[in-house]
């Protein structure tokens, strides 16, 4: 305990709190894999969907996660055992917090993978690749790239490595630093595509596609996907947000901090989508062509405008930054654990942490090509297994029992405290997380199952 005590670090402005957040919850979720799941979802409505999650369930648990993460003040099954001994409920509780590990490391296990196709992309941005590229020259770079278990496994481990570094480091130095020119910058190239996309002749229907809804496209499992997404776009339900909480000074505002996150992650995504839609149409691709989405579409548009070489290496360069401090929060709170409950310094902790997970990375490496006629779940790959119960099963599960904790379990004047809410607003604020949120995620869970 005092030991803990000792490395427990807080973050030194509440900005550098709401920047480390903001690191965690832009990453690949919002410019990977928003823009391919719509595109497979069919467009509008799955966004309309999506919207909806974020507001009446992402935002209502982010506020509690990291209420509860403050409250605790240590990893999550630490968190959740002291919560749950001052409000008197089952011991068992911790396991919440050990269901986010797990998800943690299994989600870290492909995002390297797919962050070390950002980092290759970038090395070939870089040296002129992508310069006169068209769609079909794209198309063929991406699936030379899935071809090669040997370069995946380079960049996976290139991203890896990176991570337990960063890690090793701790908090402040670490992911601050990097954090606070790295998202004003990615914005900055964000709207510089923006502007590139506005002047191609599929801007239109890319806006079509993605904000007139089609009811008629919208399946069960797409619901769940875009709840899912949900979970995974604001890094919730797992504990990395509690974990970022636990770091974060009584001063501070959690819902305000909380709506920052929630709608720059989200201005984010729809920017990353319109752009991408504007190149899918304007160059006739397939929306709903998967995982490679976002590598099959921007080489096309850098390699067509001008100053493309450094807009595109830019861009790769942020897209892999933007992934590193998502990576680190997946890390964090397992490597928190290690250090405060078992005492394992931090950077064996990173090492031994990291190295697991890099192993399981493997698996997802094989799905894109040796592995790639291999089912797990249905007619997914390992990946697409993977990215299934973690995204779609274990985060909203993580999700709903944090929302009931908060809401049903915690005391009145805990919740109070933490929130610091006019009256009026705790009403609402209660109702939603008490009712609307885990009823919403339930009913999507019970349908599917159905
Ligand atoms: N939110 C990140 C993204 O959109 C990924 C991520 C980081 C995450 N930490 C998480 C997802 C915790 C779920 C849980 O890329």
């Amino acid at each position: 305990m005092t030991k803990a005590a000792l490395s427990s670090p807080t973050w030194s402005t509440q900005t550098a709190f709401i920047l480390a957040a903001i690191g965690s919850a832009v990453g690949l979720g919002n410019l990977w894999k928003f823009p391919y799941i719509t595109g497979e979802n069919g467009g509008g409505a799955f966004v309309l969907v999506y919207l909806a999650c974020i507001l009446l369930i992402g935002l209502p648990v982010l506020i509690a996660e990291i209420s509860m993460g403050r409250r605790g003040r240590g990893s999550p099954p630490e968190t959740m055992s002291r919560l749950a001994k001052e409000s008197g409920a089952s011991k068992l509780w911790w396991l919440l917090g050990v269901n986010g590990m797990l998800a943690g490391i299994l989600i870290l296990s492909f995002y390297t993978v797919i962050a070390g196709w950002g980092m290759a992309y970038f090395v070939d941005s870089v040296s002129g690749d992508f310069i006169d590229m068209d769609a079909k020259g794209a198309a063929s770079h991406f699936s030379a790239l899935m071809g090669s278990p040997e370069t995946l496994l380079l960049w996976h481990s290139v991203v890896m490595l990176f991570t337990i570094v960063v890690i090793s480091k701790g908090v402040k130095s670490g992911i601050e630093k990097a954090i606070s020119f790295m998202m004003p910058a990615l914005f900055v190239v964000l709207i510089v595509l923006l502007g590139y996309a506005f002047f191609t002749p599929g801007f239109g229907q890319s806006l079509a596609f993605l904000f007139e809804p089609d009811f008629s496209k919208l399946t069960g499992e797409s619901v769940l996907i875009a709840m899912g997404h949900a979970f995974f776009t604001l890094s919730i339900g797992m504990g990395t947000m509690m974990v970022y909480g636990a770091y974060v000074s009584e001063k501070y505002s959690v819902v305000k901090a909380s709506i920052w996150i929630a709608v720059v992650d989200t201005l984010v995504a729809l920017i990353a989508g319109i752009v991408i839609f504007s190149i899918v149409f304007t160059n006739g691709l397939e929306p709903g062509s998967g995982p490679g989405l976002l590598f099959q579409t921007l080489p096309v548009a850098f390699g067509q405008m001008t100053g493309g070489w450094f807009f595109g290496s830019l861009f790769f360069g942020l897209v892999v930054l933007a992934a590193l401090s998502s990576a680190i929060s997946l890390i964090e709170p397992t490597v928190r654990w290690c250090e405060s409950r078992w005492s394992i310094p931090r950077t064996k902790a990173a090492w031994l942490i990291g190295g697991l997970t890099w192993l399981i990375g493997l698996a997802t490496i094989a799905s894109f090509n040796i592995a790639s006629n291999i089912h797990l779940f249905g007619d997914k790959t390992f990946f697409g297994s993977i990215d299934f119960l973690t995204a779609n099963i274990m985060l909203p599960l993580g999700g709903l029992l944090m929302a009931v904790f908060f809401g049903w379990i915690m005391s009145k004047e805990s919740v109070q405290k933490e929130l610091g809410l006019s009256v009026y607003w705790l009403r609402l604020f209660n109702w939603v997380l008490k009712f609307v949120t885990p009823v919403a995620v339930s009913i999507v869970f019970v349908s599917n199952i159905i």
